[in-house]
C-alpha cells in the first residue's frame, strides 16, 4: 500500500530517495519521510503532505551522505500526521524502520515494550513496535535483530531497517507485502515497487515471503529465517517506466482486479475469530444497548459504493433481522428521510471518503441525532473524520476511476457488519455465523481461482464478441440483481457500451421488447433459491434470439444447457456469492473496453472522486 525506497552506495542518498519516492507517488499517499545514516547518527525528516513539501522543507539541511531509507505512507493505523509518518525510530534513536503491511499484534507488543521495557512511543502506528523490538534484540548485528523482531510479529510486512552503528548497511524482510532489491555497481537499492528502481538498474531480486536481505554497497546477501543463504535468481526488468507503475499490467484497472485476493484478505485480517466462528470488530464502539435498540438501518452511498450497499441490504436483513433501506446519497439528502434517533442507524459507504453527496447525507443524518457508521478506504478522509464510527476497508490505493477492489472490500465490510450486529442482537444462528465465517476466509483463495490465467482467457474471448455491440443487458434476481447493476455500470463506464441491468422478473415489463437476434445478455444465476425463476427468464431471452452468457456456481450444470456461454464460479455460500460474481463482470468490462481501445483507467467525463454536487 505504501511506498518504500532504500539506498546504499556512493551517490547522495537524499536525492536518490526523494526521486525514488516520487516514482511511487502514483500509488497515492498522505505523508512521507526519510532517514539518513550520517557518521554514527541517524537523521530523520518526515511530514504529512507531499514529497515536494518534504523536499522543500529539508533540501540542503542534510550533509551529503550516501545511505538511507524513505517511505510514503497511506495511513492505516493512526491518522496522517507528521508523527505517524515513517521512518519510525527506536528510543535510542539508533534504529529506523520503514514498513508496509499491518502488524496485527502491535497493541500487545506495544504494551509489553512500554510497561515492561520502558520504551517510549512517539506515534500511534503499528510499525513503531518494529523499531523498538529491533533495539531490544540488537547485539551488534542488525540482520539478527530484524530476524528476531519479525519473529515476534503477526501480520504482513515489507520492511527495511537502518542502524546508526553499521555503516552502509540496510536490512530488509518480507511477508505478504512486496519488496524488490535493485542491484547496481558499487550501490544497491531496495523498494516496494519496481518504478522506484528503474532510473538506476533493471537487475533485481524479487524477495519472497520469509526472506531477509542485507544490503551494502558491495553486495546483497539473501537469507531465510534461520540465516541460511538463498541463491536468488536474477529478474531482469523489461518493462518501461509506464508499464512498471502498473506492475507490468496494461492498465491500473487490471492490476487492481488482480489485487483483489490480497485486498479481501487484508480487510478480513484481525476481524475474525476463526476458532469461535465469529466476527470481532474491536474498532467499533457501539454499546450492546445501542445495537439492540435499533429498528431500522439506512445504507447511503453513490455509484459503485451504492451497489455494494444493495448487497449489504440482503446480508443485514438476513443476519440482523432489521429492515434496510438503501439510498443514493444524492436522493437521500433531498427526500427528507424519516430518521429516528436511537432507533435508526445510517451506514455510509465511500471509497474516497470525500464524495460530496455522501458527506452531505452523513451530515444530515447526524444533525437528526442518528448515529453514522462509515465504511471507507481512506484514513483521514472527511467521511472517516466526521462519522460516529468507522470500519475501514483495506483495499489500498485505487487508481483506476472504475472501482474494483474497493467494491469487493466494501462487500466484505458489510458482511462483517451484518455478522457483528447479528451476533450482538442474537439474530444469527451460531452455526450459520460459523459457516459464513468459514466462507469469508475461503474467499481470497477462491478469488485466486477465478483470476487464474485460463479463466481470464475465457472472459477475454467473450468480451471480444461483446465489444462489437453497442447495447448489452444484465439480468439477475435478488443478490444477482444487485451485482448485475454493478456489472452494468462497469461495462458502460469504461467501454461506453450502453448497458442496463434488470431484475430478471421485470423483463416482461418492457425490456423484452429490446431483445433482438444476437443481442448480448449476461445472466447471473448464482442463487439457488431463485435459479429456476432466473432460468425461465433466460428462456424468454433465448426465444427472442438473444445470446446469453451466464455466470453460475459450479454444480449448476443445468444452466449450461440453456445458454450460449457460461462461466463457473467455485462453490460458495449464496449470500457471499457477490464477491465472486462481480469479478468476471469486472473483467468482461475491462477486456471489452481494452478491445475497443477505450481509455480504461480514465474514462471520458468521469472522475475518481466526485467532490462537487
Ligand atoms: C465516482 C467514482 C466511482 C465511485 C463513486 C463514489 O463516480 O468514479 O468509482 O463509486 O464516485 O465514490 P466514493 O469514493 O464515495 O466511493
Amino acid at each position: 500500500m505504501c511506498g518504500i525506497v532504500g539506498y546504499t552506495g556512493s551517490k547522495e542518498a537524499f536525492t536518490v530517495l526523494i526521486d525514488g519516492l516520487k516514482k511511487l507517488e502514483y500509488r497515492g499517499y498522505d505523508s512521507a519521510g526519510i532517514a539518513l545514516q550520517n557518521d554514527g547518527r541517524l537523521e530523520v525528516a518526515k511530514a504529512a503532505g507531499s514529497i515536494a513539501d518534504l523536499e522543500r522543507k529539508t533540501r540542503g539541511k542534510f550533509e551529503p551522505v550516501t545511505v538511507g531509507i524513505g517511505h510514503t505512507r497511506w495511513a492505516t493505523h493512526g491518522r496522517p500526521t507528521d508523527d505517524n509518518a515513517h521512518p519510525h525510530i527506536s528510543c535510542c534513536e539508533n534504529f529506523a524502520v520503514v514498513h508496509n503491511g499491518i502488524i496485527e499484534n502491535h497493541l500487545a507488543l506495544r504494551a509489553r515494550l512500554r510497561d515492561e521495557e520502558s520504551h517510549r512511543f512517539r506515534s500511534q502506528t503499528d510499525t513503531e513496535v518494529l523499531a523498538h523490538l529491533i533495539e531490544e534484540y540488537y547485539d551488534g548485528d542488525l540482520l539478527l535483530a530484524v530476524r528476531q523482531a519479525v519473529s515476534r510479529v503477526e501480520g504482513s510486512y515489507a520492511m527495511v531497517a537502518l542502524s546508526a552503528k553499521e555503516p552502509g548497511r540496510l536490512v530488509c524482510a518480507r511477508k505478504d507485502s512486496p519488496l524488490v532489491i535493485g542491484l547496481g555497481e558499487g550501490e544497491n537499492f531496495v523498494a516496494s515497487d519496481i518504478p522506484a528502481l528503474l532510473a538506476h538498474t533493471r537487475k533485481t531480486y524479487i524477495l519472497e515471503d520469509g526472506e531477509f536481505a542485507s544490503l551494502t554497497p558491495a553486495g546483497v546477501v539473501v537469507t531465510d529465517a534461520r540465516g541460511a543463504r538463498i541463491d536468488k535468481q536474477l529478474f531482469e526488468v523489461k518493462w518501461d517506466a509506464v508499464a512498471a507503475e502498473k506492475g507490468g499490467y496494461a492498465h491500473f484497472m487490471l492490476k487492481e482486479i488482480m489485487e483483489q485476493p490480497v485486498a479481501v484478505r487484508e480487510t478480513l485480517r484481525q476481524r475474525i475469530d476463526a476458532a469461535a466462528g465469529k466476527v470481532t470488530l474491536d474498532e467499533l464502539a457501539f454499546t450492546p444497548d445501542e445495537i439492540r435498540n435499533l429498528e431500522k438501518i439506512y445504507i447511503v452511498a453513490c455509484g459503485t459504493a451504492y451497489h455494494a450497499g444493495l448487497v449489504g441490504k440482503f446480508a443485514i436483513e438476513k443476519l440482523v433481522g432489521l429492515p434496510v433501506e438503501v439510498d443514493l446519497a444524492s436522493e437521500y439528502r433531498y427526500r427528507e428521510p424519516l430518521l429516528q434517533k436511537g432507533k435508526h442507524l445510517v451506514i455510509v459507504i465511500s471509497q474516497s471518503g470525500e464524495t460530496a453527496d455522501t458527506l452531505a447525507a452523513m451530515r444530515l443524518s447526524r444533525e437528526s441525532g442518528v448515529k453514522v457508521l462509515a465504511v471507507t478506504n481512506v484514513v483521514g478522509s472527511s467521511v472517516s473524520r466526521e462519522a460516529d464510527q468507522v470500519l475501514f476497508t483495506w483495499a489500498g490505493p485505487e487508481v483506476a476511476v472504475a472501482s474494483t477492489k474497493a467494491y469487493l472490500t466494501q462487500l466484505i465490510a458489510l458482511y462483517l457488519i451484518a455478522l457483528y450486529l447479528g451476533d450482538i442482537r442474537g439474530a444469527v444462528a451460531p452455526a450459520l455465523a460459523a459457516e459464513l465465517v468459514r466462507g469469508l476466509r475461503a474467499l481470497p483463495d477462491q478469488l485466486g481461482l477465478v483470476l487464474a490465467a485460463e479463466r481470464l482467457e475465457e472472459l477475454r474471448a467473450y468480451a471480444a464478441r461483446l465489444a462489437r455491440w453497442e447495447d448489452a443487458f444484465f439480468l439477475g434476481r435478488n443478490l444477482d440483481y444487485a451485482v448485475a447493476m454493478e456489472g452494468s455500470l462497469k461495462l458502460k463506464e469504461i467501454s461506453y457500451i450502453h448497458a442496463e441491468a434488470y431484475a430478471a422478473g421485470e423483463l416482461k415489463h418492457g425490456t423484452l421488447a429490446l431483445i433482438t437476434e444476437g443481442i448480448p445478455v449476461i445472466a447471473l444465476a448464482t442463487q439457488q433459491a431463485v435459479l429456476e425463476k432466473t432460468l425461465s427468464n433466460v428462456q424468454e431471452v433465448n426465444a427472442r434470439g438473444g445470446s446469453v452468457f451466464a455466470v453460475t456456481q459450479e454444480g449448476h450444470r443445468e444452466v449450461a444447457r440453456q445458454v450460449d456461454a457460461i462461466f463457473y464460479l467455485p462453490p460458495v455460500h449464496d449470500l457471499l456469492a457477490p464477491v465472486l460474481t462481480a469479478v468476471p463482470l469486472q473483467l468482461i468490462a475491462y477486456y471489452a473496453a481494452a478491445a475497443r481501445n477505450c481509455s480504461v483507467d480514465k474514462p471520458r467525463n468521469l472522475a475518481k472522486s466526485v467532490t462537487v454536487e
